[in-house]
């Protein structure tokens, strides 16, 4: 089956339960496919792979480092072969497929619809962020058999990225999350950003279902395109009262939002188990989803009270302080833009303090914003002294453009990379703050992360020592 997707010649016969193309996480019985990446070449890897228990290697050329009989499958491109095999895992799968793209949301929408599907019927979606050339027809060649819904997620940095994924992924449903100047550095304008998202709808199905945010400016551009594609339905999701999935209240706390909507004219009142406003309209393009693949809509408004934000992404801990007393971190180092800073600068706003506590902002680097770059993050200064924050320190060059906007009082300080910070921010940290850390991935926010958590651990290690004093 594999050498007939992906046109290849088998050195000898073998089968596989899944798919890999790193041999750090491959799993026995895994077909380990060798990628030629930017830094790295799999055909390196092969040995190692099949050592860990590879069925069968898919490679370009043999490596020279291999046990003589290895089980490989040799194809003129390793790429190909793996858009062939995830050509034949679409082609065979009865699920009700989900596209999901956008500037910002993607990895949240598809978690959170990951969640609300799985109670209901067997549900798939792409791991992490697995949303590049590679990724998504690597994620589409792991699709089970059986399963009722696929969930994929597909980003682009490029105009023209985004087709040839969805064409592969052929989506009966496509989510537009949201347009914003994220990753701008290979962009004109926003606009063309858009255009780049509305690719998606180039591998819609017939029939198929386009799920949008009214609530973003470019609501109308995307709609001409949805509907240049013959789309049979276009989802409106946003607080317009013409929504098709309508907010008609929420209120927020630290932990979450009590969200009152109505979805198709029926309303529904739920909990969210995410904070942020931005997750509100996130659960309601989530609901939106459930609709059109003919879910569960009332189980799944339900089932978001379960939710929790990932690793990462807004996932709060209370940290024990050695000196006693605690404070509450939220980590949200795994990504940063102008758009996303904005909502965990608006949450820490509301954020309830203990006494005598302070809002701390950590903020590592936004990367990816081209030449509007220190303009956006001297930006953050405005929304971050209307938050009423407290304190802000922060890591990475761009960041020391925030730092001169600031007022003295505010500012906490700046250090070369986030290594350096952790230390500052460590000692700077008192009971009943709230912290949050957030950056671009690429600032390695989550040194700081680290650094905090290790309070904690040093706290325990304080309160056990005496009482195994008084028992000795
Ligand atoms: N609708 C939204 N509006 C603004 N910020 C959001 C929204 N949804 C999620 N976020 C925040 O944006 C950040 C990135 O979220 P997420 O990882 O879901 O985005 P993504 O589109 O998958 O990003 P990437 O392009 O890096 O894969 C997180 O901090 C998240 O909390
Ligand atoms: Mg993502």
């Amino acid at each position: 089956l594999a050498a007939l997707a992906t046109g290849g010649e088998a050195t000898r016969p073998w089968s596989a339960s899944g798919v890999s193309i790193d041999s750090r996480t491959l799993a026995p019985g895994d077909l380990f496919v060798a990628i030629r990446g930017d830094r790295l070449d799999g055909h390196a890897f092969v040995a190692s792979a099949l050592g860990k228990g590879a069925s069968a290697a898919v490679v370009a050329e043999v490596p020279d480092d291999l046990p003589p009989h290895s089980p490989l499958l040799v194809v003129p491109d390793t790429l190909d072969a793996l858009r062939g095999l995830a050509r034949a895992a679409r082609a065979r799968s009865g699920a009700r497929i989900i596209g999901v793209t956008g500037s910002v949301g993607k990895t949240s929408v598809k978690a959170a619809l990951r969640h609300v599907l799985s109670p209901q019927a067997a549900t798939v979606a792409s791991d992490g962020s697995l949303n590049n050339h590679w990724g998504v027809p690597l994620s589409l060649a792991r699709l089970p058999g059986d399963a009722a819904f696929g969930i994929f997620e597909m980003g682009m940095n490029h105009a023209g990225e985004i087709t040839p994924l969805s064409r592969l992924v052929r989506p009966h449903v496509a989510v537009i999350t949201a347009i914003e100047a994220v990753h701008i550095e290979f962009f004109p304008t926003v606009e063309a950003i858009a255009d780049a998202k509305a690719e998606i709808f180039q591998g819609l199905e017939p029939d198929g279902i386009a799920v949008l945010n009214q609530d973003n400016p470019h609501f109308a551009r995307l709609r001409r395109a949805a509907e240049a594609r013959d789309v049979a339905r276009i989802l409106a999701v946003g607080s317009d009262p013409a929504a098709d999935v309508r907010l008609i209240e929420w209120t927020g706390d630290d932990e979450g939002s009590t969200v009152q909507a109505s979805v198709d004219g029926q309303v529904l009142a739920y909990r969210l188990g995410v904070a942020g406003r931005h997750w509100v309209t996130n659960s309601l393009i989530v609901l939106a989803t459930v609709l059109a693949v003919g879910a569960d809509v009332a189980a799944a408004a339900q089932a978001l009270a379960g939710l929790q934000p990932e690793k990462g992404r807004g996932r709060r801990h209370t940290v024990r302080l050695p000196g006693g007393g605690r404070f509450t971190l939220v980590d949200d180092s795994y990504n940063a833009s102008p758009v996303s800073m904005a909502g965990a600068i608006e949450i820490l706003g509301h954020a309830s303090v203990g006494p005598g506590g302070r809002r701390i902002a950590v903020l590592g680097d936004m990367l990816e914003l081209g030449p509007q770059a220190s303009l956006l993050h001297a930006g953050l200064a405005q929304p971050l002294l209307n938050s009423g924050i407290d304190l802000v320190f922060a890591a990475g060059p761009f960041m020391a453009h925030l730092m001169s906007a600031l007022p003295a009082p505010r500012k906490g300080a700046h250090a070369e990379d986030a290594q350096a910070l952790a230390a500052i921010v460590v000692d700077a940290v008192r009971a009943g703050d709230v912290v949050t850390v957030k950056g671009s991935a690429g600032s390695r926010m989550g040194t700081v992360v680290r650094a905090l958590l290790a309070l904690d651990a040093l706290a325990a290690t304080r309160e056990i020592a005496p009482r195994r004093v008084n028992g000795g």
